[in-house]
């Protein structure tokens, strides 16, 4: 059986935990940039992985547009991002980027990374910026929730939640 990990990733979230799921599996490990749908063809086990861009999975476009000419193998997909694995969250996000077709074809996991500012490129610094700035405004720090607490204070010191032990599920999955 052989198993590919495709990943892309910004700042180094998406890219520790492929590594964490390809040593495990013993997979061969690439960027998406360097895979074509020809080559996910030679696997029998394809686990793709994305950060999460405003509820997007990065490049998952590589699985989606070829799911048709994958048939028969064992998907899974993760995404990582900065909030905490809140159920309705993760759902949220599996359906916005899947079909309920594409959803039987292949296994979602959420597994939780980080944020870290100085890595990212300018137009996601601006972006994030924007962000800082609509949280700011919308209300008094008192009243900030939790979450918005947190983002807050990444901006200044980065922060970083991935545990190897949080691939547990996917890799019991992609082995089933
Ligand atoms: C512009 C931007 C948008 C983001 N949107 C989300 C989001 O919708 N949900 C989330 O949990 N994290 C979000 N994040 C945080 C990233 O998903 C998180 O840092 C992720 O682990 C990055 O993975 P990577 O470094 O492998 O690309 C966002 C970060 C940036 C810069």
């Amino acid at each position: 059986m052989k198993s590919i990990v495709v990943y892309r990733s910004k700042s180094g979230f998406t890219k520790q935990y492929a590594q964490w799921i390809a040593e495990e599996l013993k997979a061969d490990i690439f960027e998406a940039q360097k895979v074509s749908a020809e080559m996910l063809k030679t696997y029998d086990k394809i686990v793709y992985g994305g950060g999460l861009y405003a509820v997007g999975i990065n490049g998952l476009k590589l699985i989606t547009r070829n799911l048709d000419r994958l048939e028969g193998k064992k998907i899974a997909v993760f995404a990582t991002g900065a909030t905490p694995p809140r159920k309705e969250d993760i759902e949220k996000v599996r359906d916005m980027n899947f079909t309920p077709l594409q959803q039987k074809q292949t296994g979602f996991f959420y597994l939780r990374g980080g944020f870290d500012y100085s890595k990212l490129k300018l137009i996601d610094k601006i972006l994030m910026n924007m962000l800082k700035l609509k949280i700011k405004g919308k209300k008094k720090t008192t009243q900030l929730e939790p979450d918005e607490i947190g983002m807050l204070a990444a901006y200044d010191k980065p922060v970083d939640f991935s545990r190897k032990k949080n691939i547990e599920e996917l890799i019991a999955y992609i082995n089933s």
